[in-house]
């Protein structure tokens, strides 16, 4: 049985703030509830998220009506290829009038990062980025300057292989929490859309502050999880680890991430404890893009998410007796 931790009026609070953060991003953009929950979960987990999509599928619009409605700075950086590291963390500069070099700081220091293209640039210039998601920190000029928190990037990358990409090497997907697909509207949401955004735009509100997301990250840090999910979350990523079709499967850090989501996800319901339901659901966007297939595998259409449902199908969730 779970212990209760968290006050039902603090869960219904977040219930609601979290209801609103939703209804906020709607009146920008259309398109299924799940996608602004995988968000608000990232959110909440402190992760960051890798968004696939082609052009024009309404990516940035997303992320900044999500940013706005969360209270949070929001900066775009396009990548491509001549962007230097230091476009996106900052530099100093000669200031004329002092005679000083002061710090510019570059867009990375905004709370919600848009990264848009992220395989535009090379490898260096995407592990400025990077670097800054794992460590929440950025070396400029030799000087290391921490990144206040909430700090979440949001990178996009067209699922159409480019002439002229760098795609993200396996170690550094990994520093994505979740990766989505943002798919095209089904005809009706898309007429609609069509509808509605021929007017002008009702405004999208800020219903939630800097504060009160750092809030919600602690809430969610306490959210209890069974001993037994712990083992089924481990059975998951080790049936990924021994799949004959798997160079490499998903790593202990995918591990401890899904822990993380699968506690966000379950504050998001309103729970204080998360249920097995949690990790199934998050387990595909979770641990999918983490998993490297064998090149065998690769050429025979397999893929990291059918490899994920595979498990979910064959791993049995056990329940404790007592
Ligand atoms: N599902 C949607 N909901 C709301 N607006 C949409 C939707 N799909 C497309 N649009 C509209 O289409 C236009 C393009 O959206 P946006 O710029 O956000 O797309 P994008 O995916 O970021 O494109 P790009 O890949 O070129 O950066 C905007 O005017 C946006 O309002
Ligand atoms: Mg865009």
């Amino acid at each position: 049985m779970a212990t209760t931790q968290l006050e039902h009026d603090t869960l219904s609070r977040v219930a609601d703030a979290t209801a609103r953060v939703a209804a906020e991003v709607g009146k920008a953009w259309l398109g299924p509830a799940e996608t602004i929950e995988a968000l608000l979960t990232c959110l909440l987990a402190r992760g960051h998220v890798l968004l696939e999509g082609v052009p024009g599928v309404a990516k940035t619009t997303l992320v900044k009506s999500f940013a706005v409605a969360a209270g949070c700075s929001f900066r775009r950086i396009q990548f491509t290829p001549d962007l230097l590291p230091s476009d996106i963390t900052g530099t100093t500069v000669l200031d004329r009038a002092s005679s000083q070099f002061v710090l510019r700081h570059g867009p990375v220091f905004a709370q919600v990062v848009l990264g848009d293209e992220i395989n535009r640039a090379p490898a260096k210039t995407q592990s400025a980025l990077l670097e800054a998601m794992q460590e929440g920190q950025v070396t400029i000029d030799g000087q290391t300057m921490p990144l206040s928190p909430p700090f979440m990037v949001l990178a996009t990358q067209n699922p159409i292989e480019h002439e002229g990409t760098y795609p993200l090497p396996e170690a550094q997907l990994d520093r994505f929490l979740v990766k989505l697909q943002m798919r095209y509207p089904e005809p009706a949401v898309e007429k609609q859309m069509l509808v509605t955004y021929s007017r002008p735009l009702e405004e999208v509100k800020a219903v939630l502050s800097p504060p009160d997301v750092l809030a919600l990250q602690r809430l969610a840090d306490a959210v209890h999880v069974d001993d037994e999910l712990f083992d089924y979350v481990l059975a998951l990523v080790r049936f990924s680890r021994s799949h004959r079709r798997v160079a490499l499967g998903a790593s202990p850090r995918a591990a401890l991430a899904l822990v993380h989501a699968a506690r966000a996800r379950a504050l998001l319901g309103g729970r204080d404890y998360v249920l097995p339901d949690d990790v199934k659901r998050l387990a595909g966007p979770v641990l999918g893009h983490r998993i490297l297939l064998s090149p065998e595998a690769e050429l025979e259409g397999a893929t990291g998410p059918a490899i994920v449902d595979e498990a979910l199908d064959k791993v049995p969730h056990r329940r404790k007796p007592g």
